[in-house]
């Protein structure tokens, strides 16, 4: 139904690491670099490949290569940057937007402060990456700016996602596959994960 749960054991056990409390900022933010590649690695496995013609240093062969316009990963700050850097450490040349939101602590609702991206979005993949789905109210505002830009094949990639965020995001984007590594609880009154990891912001920069 558009929703896949990474539930490969390395980043089960990383996952479990950066939910206690007394991981340090340290590791957790090297937990997260680390949990970043293989989530990249699931998000990206079904893309399509084409072939183009090499020479290894024995002869000449027809070998595989990814199709189409370089990825964009589009990082919804500050925490979604987190993720970003693990997914660059595996796809390099891929381009990268930048979404300034920030959640108002009393509404909960997204407040933008920043939006870059490549121009010609139209044509390639978007990978939306962000840490945590909560009320999905971020997520959201930034899929509506990406698209009224232009974009038409988008991903969310987040960690941690409340059942009510998947929900809400997933009818205001049927069309937006969404991958995690888990499914939490839900959301307590003030709008964070349960049992969660925290803010996941604060637990990065502090
Ligand atoms: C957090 C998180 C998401 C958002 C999720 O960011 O990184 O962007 O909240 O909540 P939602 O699904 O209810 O919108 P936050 O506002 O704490 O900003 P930060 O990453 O800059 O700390």
């Amino acid at each position: 139904d558009g929703v896949t749960v990474i539930d490969h054991p390395l980043v089960q056990h990383k996952l479990t690491l950066m939910r206690k409390k007394e991981t340090s900022t340290a590791s957790f933010r090297r937990l997260l670099r680390e949990i970043s590649t293989l989530l990249c690695y699931e998000v990206t496995r079904d893309l399509d490949l084409t072939t183009t013609r090499i020479e290894t240093p024995m002869r000449e062969m027809d070998a595989p290569i990814l199709e189409g316009k370089k990825l964009v990963f589009a990082s919804i700050l500050r925490a979604g940057n987190g993720l970003l850097e693990g997914m660059l450490d595996l796809v390099p040349a891929a381009r990268v937007a930048h979404i300034g939101m920030y959640r108002d602590h009393d509404t909960l609702q997204p407040v933008e402060y920043y939006f870059k991206a490549p121009e010609d979005l139209a044509n390639r993949l978007i990978i939306v990456v962000d840490p945590m789905l909560a009320t999905a109210n971020s997520a959201t505002a930034a899929m509506e700016k990406l698209k009224e830009r232009g974009a038409k094949n988008i991903r969310f990639l987040c960690l941690l996602a409340a059942p009510e965020g998947i929900q809400r995001f997933r009818a205001a984007h049927p069309d937006i596959p969404v991958f995690t590594a888990s499914i939490d609880e839900g959301l307590n009154e003030k709008g964070y994960i349960m049992p969660g990891l925290g803010d996941a912001g604060d637990r990065m920069y502090g």
